[in-house]
């Protein structure tokens, strides 16, 4: 891997300009940083390695050397900061439609943004972002998603790649480009109308946890509920199983199938 990797990429300014890193401890925290330094809106940071990457609520992400996508991206949207979390959804549809135009897996979202192959996790995102109560000064989404990985941490048995789903080696480069040019567009159709609208569709076609009875845990509860519908904003429409009808946002809570990960 090099920094001539997307070489060719045709987008405007997703992935234009890029810094790749044989190590790092993690591509969020060097994006962070790059983007206090002025780094453009669409500058991508890439690592090979990651020796502290990091997951969702609080978890590490394991990113072992040469086998996986381990890159952030740096976005400077005009939007409020609750409006961040729907960017995550935007990103999740364009990487799930990358890996199944590039593998012809059948790749599929776990709300808010895991993306699964055969009820496995395949890739996570985790957007974090510097802002005023107003105003964003920029988001940086970090995206994990395990591309050769043939071994897997005993801590994850839900985890899986796609070269161990595929029983194939796949370009990383390849799913990287793709996935730029897909989020571009996808971007700015929704920063167009800041909604979901547009790509609601597509998104509830390829989620899997539509229409399922689901495990939810937040920082004070767990419950089961049964997921009826996907708002604009990104959020779900759920029914208790006491019959309390809700709405939930990605935030802080967790989903989960009643009898394993999906
Ligand atoms: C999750 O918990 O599902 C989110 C995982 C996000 C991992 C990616 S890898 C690239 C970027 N750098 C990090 O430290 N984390 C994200």
């Amino acid at each position: 891997m090099n920094k001539e990797w997307l070489s060719g990429l045709t987008t405007n300014y997703i992935g234009q300009d890029l810094e790749y890193y044989e190590e790092i401890d993690s591509t969020n925290i060097r994006a962070k940083a790059w983007a206090k330094e002025g780094a453009k809106e669409g500058s991508i940071v890439i690592a090979d390695y990651q020796n502290a990457g990091k997951g969702r609520l609080g978890r590490v992400w394991l990113s072992p050397k040469a086998t996986g996508i381990w890159m952030s991206l740096i976005l400077r949207p005009m939007l409020l900061p609750i409006e961040i979390p729907q960017i995550t959804l935007v990103a999740g549809l364009s990487m799930c439609k990358a890996i199944q135009n590039l593998t012809g897996l059948d790749a599929k979202i776990k709300w808010p943004n895991d993306i699964v192959v055969n009820k496995k996790k395949v890739c996570g995102i985790l957007t974090e972002m510097s802002a005023t109560e107003k105003e964003i000064s920029y988001v940086v989404v970090g995206i994990g998603v395990n591309v050769n990985n043939q071994t897997f941490d005993s801590s994850i048995p839900y985890a899986t790649s796609l070269a161990a789903e595929g029983k194939s080696y796949y370009q990383r480069e390849q799913i990287i480009k793709r996935f730029a040019e897909i989020f571009e567009k996808q971007y700015e159709l929704y920063t167009q109308d800041r909604s979901l609208k547009s790509i609601l569709k597509e998104y509830k076609n390829n989620c899997i946890t539509l229409n399922k009875e689901v495990r939810i845990s937040n920082t004070h509860e767990e419950y089961t509920a049964y997921i009826e519908d996907i708002n604009t904003d990104g959020s779900l429409i759920i029914t208790r199983s006491d019959g309390r009808c809700e709405t939930i946002f990605s935030g802080e809570v967790s989903v989960r199938g009643l009898y394993g990960y999906v």
